[in-house]
């Protein structure tokens, strides 16, 4: 089956580093198509052109996230959740894309799996494969996640009965978004089932699967989630004293050179 990964991303002195870093691990799975959603008004050459000499399978949209929604600088990053309305807009596609699909085509469509993977995460080449079966929704654990050396689902006589997690573990689905995948017959029958912009912190991912199962449909992965395949790393945003400083006396880096 196919796995459909849809990134979020925006512009910021990193993107490109993530991106090339991600797409490394991505040149490793098979049947892997990368669905790839700037937070940006139109497509950005940067984007277009690093997505042109990928070597991947692709689709490249974009979806600007409305300024009320968006994290201003100062903002704590919790204020309000980021790539909800790319996400939407990658799903949107999907199922576009599976209503036009026909014969062979509709078929290979049908055991296919859809994966959230944001550009600074970093994800083993093991986790695709144990997502790559998925009835309905699969999930396993990620490392380096809400204060903890891994959050994941509990797992007894192979169903998900709680998860271990450090914060509201109430939530519906107390998950990193990094954990789980759905089958993307689950996200065409369920044409309602989208991610809430408007979500308090921490709802984001339940917003979303809350529509589509039960913790009982659950399928847990990773040696029933007792193995780390994903982390949610972060990367240190890089500092520029020294570059403004240069660029005051008329010396700053070449506009030209791409980043
Ligand atoms: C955590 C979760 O891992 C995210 O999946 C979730 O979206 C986020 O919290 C949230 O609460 O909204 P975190 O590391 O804090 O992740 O979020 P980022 O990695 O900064 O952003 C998630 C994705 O959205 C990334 O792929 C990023 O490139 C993208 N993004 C971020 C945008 O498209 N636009 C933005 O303005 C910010
Ligand atoms: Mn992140």
């Amino acid at each position: 089956p196919k796995i459909f990964v849809i990134t979020p991303t925006y512009a910021r002195l990193v993107q490109k580093a993530e991106l090339t870093r991600l797409s490394h691990t991505f040149l490793h799975v098979p049947q892997l198509h990368w669905i790839v959603v700037e937070d940006a008004p139109q497509p950005t050459p940067l984007v277009t052109d690093f997505l042109a000499a990928s070597g991947l399978t692709y689709t490249h949209l974009h979806k600007l996230t409305p300024k009320d929604r968006k994290l201003q600088e100062g903002d704590p990053s919790w204020l309000k959740p980021r790539g909800a309305e790319q996400r939407n807009e990658g799903l949107r596609w999907l199922r576009e894309m599976g209503a036009a699909a026909k014969g062979k085509e509709a078929a290979g469509l049908e055991e296919a799996v859809v994966y959230f993977a944001d550009d600074d995460n970093t994800y083993s080449l093991q986790l695709f494969e144990e997502m790559r079966y998925t009835y309905r929704v699969s999930v396993w654990p990620v490392g380096l996640v809400g204060g903890m050396k891994f959050e994941r689902p509990v797992v007894e006589d192979g169903k998900v009965v709680r998860f271990h997690t450090g914060w509201r573990p109430n939530r519906p689905f107390p998950i990193d978004m990094a954990g789980f995948a759905v089958s993307l017959r689950l996200v065409l029958t369920n044409p309602q089932a989208r991610f809430d912009g408007d979500a308090q912190m921490g709802f984001l991912e339940s917003s979303f699967l809350q529509n589509l199962v039960t913790m009982d449909d659950l399928e847990p992965k990773a040696d029933l989630c007792t193995k780390v395949l994903v982390w949610h790393t972060r990367t240190e945003k890089p500092k520029m004293k020294r570059e403004d400083a240069l660029q005051k006396q008329g010396l700053g880096s070449d506009p030209d050179v791409e980043v």
